[in-house]
């Protein structure tokens, strides 16, 4: 195997979940090709991702994916072009983590070139920092950061002492948010996937029309919990049950609700939701000591798309003079640039896997 590079160009593969991606990213942050090939249509009827269905369309698309994604990069001797390959080998479904794996084994045996695992949900707080090659580079991040990943499957907070030594310092003890959005737009019969459907309803409804509970747990907490969210809003869209168990009934469902009223009810799940993430974010910043105060705040993960988020960041941010990292919003869902950017810093520190390379279905921040 050849030395390593000092500008290494890495190709990227993620199947963690339901979208099957590859990615070519020069440096660790430009973005050469970036494919990614959703699934939502196969699991929409299903009202959320099944692993068995998800699995069997990464077998189908992963080969016609990295294909597009050397093509479109100008990758015609990946032998001689590319200087690692990544995957993304946790946390995830393990059917569909599997088929990355064995992808980026299979290439990395036959082109004879360095395998590196990638943790996706650390892989989701380099997404700040990719640019394509036309775009200017993003500010580099400033260390100690505050990093937040909010995604299908994760509300973590956590301390970034630079990109590699990252712990963390809150999670969620129930639900994840984008669950809990993808959960309520289930319940008010928006479709799948949930979190842009209530955030594009919640824009037109108005958030004071009913009190949803934030969560704040204990007074030093910077855990977050979702279910009593979600159940408060069951209960506004179908009122209380009658009876328990198996006998449990409600008098209404979505059914009964007008467009009017839906939105007012996305309003104010999306008010609460997000506020839940903004006092925690505040919490932990009031809670650093002076000597080794946050310096920027980075988010990552597919609710970091999120309009009400974004804008609710902005001012936070400026409120406590600190920087903050957000992705480009078509960097915030499940994508391989990020695993390849993140994989090139353990590349520089030559952290290399060989082919017992395997996938888990928990990951480092778990
Ligand atoms: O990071 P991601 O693509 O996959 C996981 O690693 O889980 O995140 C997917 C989640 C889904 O729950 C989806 O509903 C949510 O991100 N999401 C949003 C928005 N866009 C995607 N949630 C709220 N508002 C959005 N605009
Ligand atoms: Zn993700």
């Amino acid at each position: 195997m050849s030395p390593p590079v000092t500008t290494p160009t890495i190709l990227g593969i993620e199947s963690s979940c339901d979208e099957t991606a590859a990615a070519i990213v020069i440096n660790g942050t430009t973005v050469k090709s970036n494919i990614i090939a959703t699934q939502f249509e196969l699991h929409a009827e299903f009202g959320g991702v099944v692993p068995e269905i998800a699995s069997r369309a990464h077998i189908e698309r992963i080969l016609p994916v990295i294909q597009n994604a050397l093509t479109q990069a100008n990758i015609s001797d990946p032998k001689k072009q590319i200087d690692a390959i990544a995957v993304g080998h946790r946390p995830g479904l393990i059917g569909s983590l599997l088929v990355g794996v064995a992808a980026a084994k299979a290439l990395a045996w036959v082109w004879q070139k360095p395998l590196i695992g990638v943790d996706h949900v650390l892989a989701h707080l380099h997404a700040t920092t990719l640019h394509e090659p036309n775009q200017p580079l993003p500010d580099p991040i400033q260390f100690p950061a505050l990093g937040l990943i909010v995604s299908g499957g994760h509300t973590t907070l956590c301390h970034m002492q630079s990109p590699l030594d990252i712990k963390t310092i809150g999670r969620t003890i129930d639900d994840a948010v984008g669950e809990a959005y993808d959960k309520a737009a289930n319940m008010l019969g928006l479709g799948f996937p949930g979190g842009p459907q209530v955030d594009q309803r919640a824009k037109l409804g108005n958030e004071k029309n009913h009190e949803l509970p934030i969560s704040r747990l204990s007074k030093t907490s910077l855990d977050f919990s979702y279910s009593g969210l979600k159940t408060a809003l069951l209960y506004k869209i179908r009122g209380l049950p009658t009876g328990k168990g198996k006998s449990r009934r409600f008098e209404k469902d979505h059914h009964d609700l007008n467009e009017s009223e839906i939105n007012d009810l996305a309003a104010s799940f999306q008010k609460a939701a997000i506020n839940a993430l903004t006092l925690k974010i505040q919490r932990a910043l009031n809670q650093s000591p002076e000597k080794s105060r946050f310096q920027s705040l980075v988010v990552g993960g597919g609710v970091s798309a999120n309009s009400k988020l974004r804008t609710d960041l902005h001012t936070l941010t400026a409120q406590n003079n600190l920087r903050l990292h957000l992705p480009d919003l078509h960097y915030c869902v499940d994508n391989a640039a990020m695993i390849a950017g993140y994989a090139a810093l353990k590349y520089q520190n030559q952290q290399f896997d060989n082919l017992s390379l395997s996938p888990q279905p928990a990951g480092t921040l778990s």
